[in-house]
């Protein structure tokens, strides 16, 4: 294991999520799972597997039916909503694929929209937003509107601004399904660049199979259980 990644980030116990409705649906099956800081993760699992209500556990954004998730010790279901909120904004970075930029702003501008809008925007933020653009790639587009961006570049803006409150964990739902294979590679080495210089947590959902190997360790779920856990000895 490459330093750091023996302390306990997350600790998922017998996890289960289903659904609630006229059929419900067990989404997630009595998952348990230890994932250490500094650790870089892929998720793989064909469609409707249960990735992403795994993702949407372990990122507090949606609450299991049952079982137990620990952050770095602390037993998370005592956390109200603003205990929750203020957990993920300090320590929790979401990517997405659809990566909701702004069109009408600059890339800078999108990176710094969740301090503009909690009014926490100061010279020293900015400082911070030009600095994660330049690690993504992108010190030269920093005034440059989406619309005037590649689907790579937009993602890497994504990328820097789910950077931006420096957190301990990043989460990547299918972060690349909507970019060419080039794309997608430069997405990852970016990921593992950031993961090792950081020491960032990544967690990522991914469809494709070629890019999940270059994790340090993979993990398949099928029909909400975890079939597969390998760490891979590249890395060790
Ligand atoms: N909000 C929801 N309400 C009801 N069922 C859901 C909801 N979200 C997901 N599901 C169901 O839970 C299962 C797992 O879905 P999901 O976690 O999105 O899978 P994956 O990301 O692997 O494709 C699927 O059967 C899906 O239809
Ligand atoms: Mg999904």
């Amino acid at each position: 294991m490459h330093s750091g990644a023996e302390k306990t980030l997350i600790k998922m116990e017998n996890i289960n999520k289903i659904y609630k409705g006229v059929q419900p649906v067990h989404a997630l099956k009595d998952i348990n799972l230890t994932i250490r800081k500094g650790e870089f993760l892929t998720i793989v699992g064909p469609s409707g597997s249960g990735k992403s209500t795994m993702m949407h556990v372990l990122g507090l954004l949606d609450t299991p039916t049952s079982g137990k998730l620990h952050y770095i010790g602390q037993e998370t279901s005592k956390w109200n909503e603003k205990q929750k909120a203020e957990f993920r904004n300090k320590e929790i970075g979401f990517i997405f694929q659809a990566h909701l930029l702004l069109p009408e702003f600059t890339a800078l501008e999108n990176v710094l929209m969740p301090y503009y809008i909690s009014r926490k925007t100061n010279s020293k933020m900015k400082d911070r937003a030009k600095e994660i653009l330049m690690l993504v790639g992108l010190s030269d587009k920093l005034y440059s509107k989406p619309p005037q961006l590649s689907g790579g570049q937009n993602q890497r803006v994504a990328i820097a601004r789910a950077l931006m409150n420096n957190p301990s964990v990043v989460f990547a739902d299918e972060p690349t399904g909507a970019l060419d294979q080039q794309t997608s590679a430069d997405i990852y080495n970016l990921f593992r660049k950031i993961n090792s210089e950081e020491n960032m947590t990544f967690i990522i959902v991914t469809h494709e199979r070629n890019l999940a190997q270059k994790a340090d360790r993979i993990i398949e779920i099928v029909d909400g259980k975890i079939i597969r856990d390998e760490i891979m000895s590249s890395y060790n």
